[in-house]
């Protein structure tokens, strides 16, 4: 049987956090924070979608759109991962109008279909902490507590990298995945 400790070491190796560009991971999908038309916007939406090319926009267009706290799939096109995961994250109103749950929501969908497609190795960017506004350490917890628990629940599974854009969100994802996730970089 396995300790805690053996259970959190490997967890600590499953998940990591770089600071990057999220359509240059070599990952089977990486995730994009869209709105709920899904065709396409600024931001990491906007990136995908120009690496990606014409072809997902018109993927995207039979896919007739997608609420928020929800997933849908479509290939890659031109990316370097196989899959683009689309989920449509929150607005933020204050905090008072379900945003925790639905950011939940977004983590957990993709994370399932992802699963049901048979990916191992997924990259998320920082969702819904752009122009949608959700607040940056909030959002984090959120998404770090998210994957723990899938990754305890799905053995298989191999990576999730949480794709940092600026040094903000990388300083702020690295101290609650240092916080949340014991044992981080420790080999034993
Ligand atoms: N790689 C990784 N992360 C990125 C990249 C990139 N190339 N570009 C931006 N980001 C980061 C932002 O710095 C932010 O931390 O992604 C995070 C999410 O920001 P947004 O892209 O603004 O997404 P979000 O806040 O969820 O707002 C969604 O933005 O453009 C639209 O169509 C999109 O309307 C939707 C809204």
């Amino acid at each position: 049987m396995k300790s805690s400790n053996q259970l959190n070491h490997n967890l600590s190796a499953r998940i990591d956090v770089i600071q990057g560009d999220i359509t240059q991971q070599q990952v089977d999908a990486i995730v994009n924070a869209a709105n709920e038309s899904l065709l396409g916007g600024g931001g990491v939406d906007g990136a995908i979608h120009r690496a990606a090319g014409k072809q997902l926009l018109e993927e995207c267009r039979t896919l007739g759109g997608c609420s928020s706290g929800e997933a849908k799939i479509t290939k890659g096109y031109k990316l370097p991962a196989k899959w683009v995961i689309h989920t449509v994250g929150p607005i933020w109103r204050g905090g008072n109008n379900g945003e925790d749950d639905l950011l939940r929501s977004c983590y957990r969908h993709s994370l399932n279909l992802a699963e049901k497609k048979g990916i191992r190795t997924i990259a998320f960017p920082a969702i819904s902490t752009g122009v949608y506004r959700f607040p940056l350490d909030r959002a984090t917890k959120i998404a770090i507590n998210e994957v723990k628990q899938f990754l305890r629940e799905n053995l298989s599974f191999e990576q999730v990298i949480f794709v940092c854009f600026g040094d903000d969100s990388y300083r702020c994802y690295f101290k609650n995945v240092s916080e949340l996730v014991p044992l981080r970089g420790i080999k034993n």
